[in-house]
């Protein structure tokens, strides 16, 4: 299984009062928005630098800015929504696409519903969002959305995977790195992630 899970201390004490059922949309939205941002620090750090000219107050140096490289940040919807501030804290020019699918509650099946990308989607590094992933179909189906568009370098940032969910997007797209906060246990018979934390969409919209 290739997944990269990221257990630094604050994600793992975050993502645990986020499954605590009694944590209301409020907090599960400014949680899901702080674990975007400690995420995304490490996503981010293979973006190109170089080198740049600043006078500062006293002399002449040479800096480094992050290369001009364009990102495209796109959330899956809904729940995807809720990663997408975090990430434009840290990459303000990026542009933003919105890939809907609602998972089908009989087959499982992703259903695409909605889908509208940057233009420039060749020229782009994405980092495609979704809280979960569960069985994996949501995701797979973004992703292949987005290659069919012309997309070649492409991330998957989540908050909670179920193995089944990796091994399927490892399968479908072995070129895709895969980013969670947790790995879980693994699926029930409705396909809800167990321990997981409830409908993510749900929990940050306070639906039902
Ligand atoms: C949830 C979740 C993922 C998907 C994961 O979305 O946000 O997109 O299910 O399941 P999968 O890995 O088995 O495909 P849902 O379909 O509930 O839609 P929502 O975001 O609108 O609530
Ligand atoms: N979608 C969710 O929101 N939660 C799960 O556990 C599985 C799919």
């Amino acid at each position: 299984m290739n997944v990269n899970v990221m257990t630094h201390p604050l994600i793992q004490h975050k993502v645990t009062l986020m499954r605590d059922e009694n944590t209301g949309s409020k907090d599960f939205r400014q949680l899901l928005d702080e674990i975007t941002l400690l995420m995304g620090y490490e996503i981010t750090r293979s973006l190109p630098l170089e080198d740049v000219e600043v006078q500062t107050p006293l002399t002449k140096m040479v800096g480094k800015r992050i290369a001009g490289k364009k990102v495209g940040i796109i959330p899956i919807l809904r729940a995807g929504l809720g990663m997408v501030n975090g990430m434009l804290e840290l990459i303000p020019t990026a542009k933003v696409g919105h890939v809907g699918l609602y998972r089908d509650p009989a087959t499982l099946k992703p259903v695409e519903y909605y889908c509208k990308l940057p233009s420039d989607v060749g020229e782009r590094d994405f980092i495609v969002t979704d809280p979960m992933l569960a069985t994996g179909g949501s995701a797979s189906a973004a992703i292949t959305l987005l290659k069919e568009k012309g997309a070649k370098n492409i991330k998957l940032m989540c908050l909670v995977a179920a193995p089944e969910g990796v091994e399927e997007v490892n399968k479908q797209h072995p070129d895709v790195q895969i980013f969670v906060a947790a790995l879980d246990e693994k699926l029930n018979e409705h396909g809800y992630i167990l321990p997981g934390l409830g409908d993510a969409g749900d929990r940050i919209f306070g639906t039902k």
